[in-house]
């Protein structure tokens, strides 16, 4: 059954009407589609896959070539949620011309409704020529995970009046450029409602208190499988992580033991039969996934 696709004007218009927009990070399609039955408004492909999926420090490897992987992965899945996805280090900064082609190949080859980058003032003229090909998008400003190295680690930004101000600026002129939404990251609940107020946006926060328009959440984090951090502001909706490790340790004894598989996981012969009867043996894997979305890794369908 068809379902109604959530749209860049539909989250503009949450900011006055409400409901509130739940984002959850998501990486590869069976978490994409959970997450979308779920009812997640917003999946963002996040350059934090570098820390979550690949094992790293932070998110600066993160390639655009990788995020568009991912991001073909995620389409294929997610059939109401919006899909944005994050433009990685380095792909924005060094030029505006050089931000629009990333930006361009994000929708061409990654599948992404949006594409969203961290910065405020210094990367606004990027943001209005991105705007201007047409392309949605998400600013995300406070702590900027890409800048970890400047601000000396992930830290809460904002705290004092004067970079309380500057954030502030980042995001007014990130609204200036035409961004249809705002990441706050990492700053004071305070803070979170005086740029939810200050401007026509909406604001989605993760660690910026509960004034947001939105709130958005690493989906390993909300799932309780990324135990190596567990920051202040996240709240686990599941212990994913512990039900893993279980079931890894049930699998393995039956493994050790001769518990699986057992006669309901094996395949039997096929039977005697006359000449030209067909053998009736089944598929072993029955029905077809269903696909959604772009079918190739190399762009084509
Ligand atoms: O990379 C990411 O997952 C993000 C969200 C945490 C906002 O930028």
């Amino acid at each position: 059954m068809p379902v109604d696709k959530v749209s860049v004007p539909e989250i503009r218009a949450r900011k006055r009407a409400g409901p509130k927009i739940a984002m959850l990070t998501a990486y590869d399609a069976t978490m994409a589609r959970l997450l979308d039955e779920g009812g997640a408004d917003v999946l963002l492909v996040g350059d934090s896959l570098g820390m979550v999926v690949q094992g790293l420090p932070n998110t600066l490897p993160v390639t655009l070539d990788e995020i568009c992987y991912h991001g073909r992965a995620v389409a294929r899945a997610a059939r109401r949620a919006h899909l944005v996805g994050d433009m990685p280090f380095m792909s924005f900064q060094v030029s505006a011309e050089k931000a629009v082609e990333a930006a361009g190949k994000m929708l061409k080859e990654g599948g992404f409704e949006a594409v969203k980058l961290e910065g405020g003032e210094p990367v606004a003229e990027s943001v209005a020529r991105i705007v201007a090909c047409g392309i949605p998008v998400m600013g995300h400003v406070g702590l900027t995970p890409q800048s970890v190295h400047a601000m000396g680690g992930f830290r809460v930004q904002g705290k004092t009046e004067d970079s309380a101000v500057r954030v502030l600026n980042d995001a007014r002129a990130l609204e200036q450029a035409g961004v249809y939404a705002i990441v706050l990251e990492g700053l004071p609940a305070d803070l979170g409602r005086r740029i939810t107020e200050s401007i026509d946006v909406p604001t989605i926060g993760i660690g910026a208190g509960p004034y947001c328009d939105g709130q958005v959440l690493v989906c390993y984090d909300f799932l309780g499988m990324y135990r190596d951090v567990r920051p202040k502001f996240v709240k686990r909706y599941a212990e994913l992580g512990d039900l893993i490790s279980d079931a890894t340790r049930a699998y393995v004894r039956d493994v050790r033991e001769g518990g699986f598989p057992g006669a309901e996981h094996s395949f039997g012969m096929a039977k005697q039969r006359s000449m030209g009867e067909p053998t009736g043996s089944k598929p072993v894997v029955e029905g077809t996934p269903v696909v959604y979305g772009p079918a190739s890794d190399d762009g084509s369908s």
